[in-house]
């Protein structure tokens, strides 16, 4: 197992986009490596790189994510050392609980190493025609530290640098709810071709429709293709997603965690998550 090096993120997206994981670009392995290179690493054999995963540390909480072995050494424990140096790289931060998205095939991986379920992480897909509304507006530079600040009560630990970084690449698909004259809400997006992929969304209790955000993120009137990922939890995310009309996948990878606590990201604040790998 050795760290990446920039040279090597070309490889780890061929890896993804092979396994068809359409959202997980160059442009997301670029964000991993700039928040904490030391958690992206390569295993190789012979001198040939084979397999990819990614660390993600939050405090005293982290997630794993990215994890794919090259299909012709799949088998040999090359998924089981990947998996060990990911969980050792966090460990030697503090970090005491570990969460990620389990696939079918990463599933039973997961479990030797001591992670255990927590409930589905479910997939929604769909076309959200776009609409304005008096109380979402775009977000502007000012609000991230308000956006920040409040993602990091509700969610349960500091995501600022990929939020920061989500506005800077799509200032244009990121969005605030406003109530009473201060922030309830906000969506932000990111645009694969003519898709969006959404998160985080997220919105206080009282929020009574936070589909409004997504409305938002389309021009008036335009249909625009969405997919989201929602725990299963999340009455509210699930019932607003309904009112729009999107449809949920027949498969769904299983939320784990590893370690001491298995709070993170469940409040009834969140509703889609930000990405598998980052929670
Ligand atoms: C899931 C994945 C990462 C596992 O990687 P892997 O290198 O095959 O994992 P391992 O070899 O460590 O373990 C897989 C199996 O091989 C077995 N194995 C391990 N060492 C072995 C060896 N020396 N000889 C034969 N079999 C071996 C393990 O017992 C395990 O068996 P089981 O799961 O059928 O019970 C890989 O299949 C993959 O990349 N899949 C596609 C992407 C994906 O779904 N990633 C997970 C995202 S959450």
């Amino acid at each position: 197992m050795r760290r990446r090096t920039p040279d090597d993120l070309a490889y780890a997206a061929s890896l993804t986009l092979a396994e068809n994981w359409h959202s997980e670009t160059l442009e997301e392995f670029e964000g991993f490596y700039s928040h904490a290179p030391a958690g992206c690493l390569v295993a190789e054999r012979d001198g040939r790189a084979v397999a990819i995963g990614v660390a993600t540390p939050y405090g005293d909480a982290g997630f794993l994510g990215q994890i794919v072995v090259a299909p012709e050494v799949r088998g040999q424990g090359v998924g089981s050392l990947v998996v060990n140096a990911l969980l050792s790289c966090l460990q030697s931060q503090g970090v005491r609980s570990v969460y990620l998205n389990a696939t079918a095939a990463g599933a039973p991986l997961y479990e030797r190493h001591g992670f255990r379920m927590i409930q589905p992480s479910l997939r929604y897909a769909g076309k959200v025609r776009g609409a304005s509304h008096a109380h979402v507006r775009s977000m502007r530079a000012g609000d991230l530290d308000r956006v920040c600040s409040l993602d990091r009560l509700w969610w349960g630990q500091d995501r600022g640098f990929f939020l920061n970084r989500r506005w800077g690449l799509y200032p244009d698909l990121c969005q605030v709810l406003e109530q009473d004259g201060a922030i309830a809400g906000y969506a932000m997006a990111r645009r694969r071709g003519e898709k969006l992929w959404i998160g985080p969304w997220c919105a206080a209790t009282h929020v009574a429709a936070p589909e409004a955000l997504l409305e938002a993120l389309a021009q008036p009137g335009v249909e625009v293709q969405v997919h989201a990922g929602v725990l299963a939890s999340s009455a509210r995310a699930i019932r607003a997603l309904g009112c729009l009309g999107l449809a949920q996948s027949a498969t769904a990878p299983w939320r784990m965690v590893w370690g001491h606590d298995a709070a993170l990201g469940q409040q009834m604040e969140i509703l889609a998550n930000g990405t598998s790998a980052k929670g």
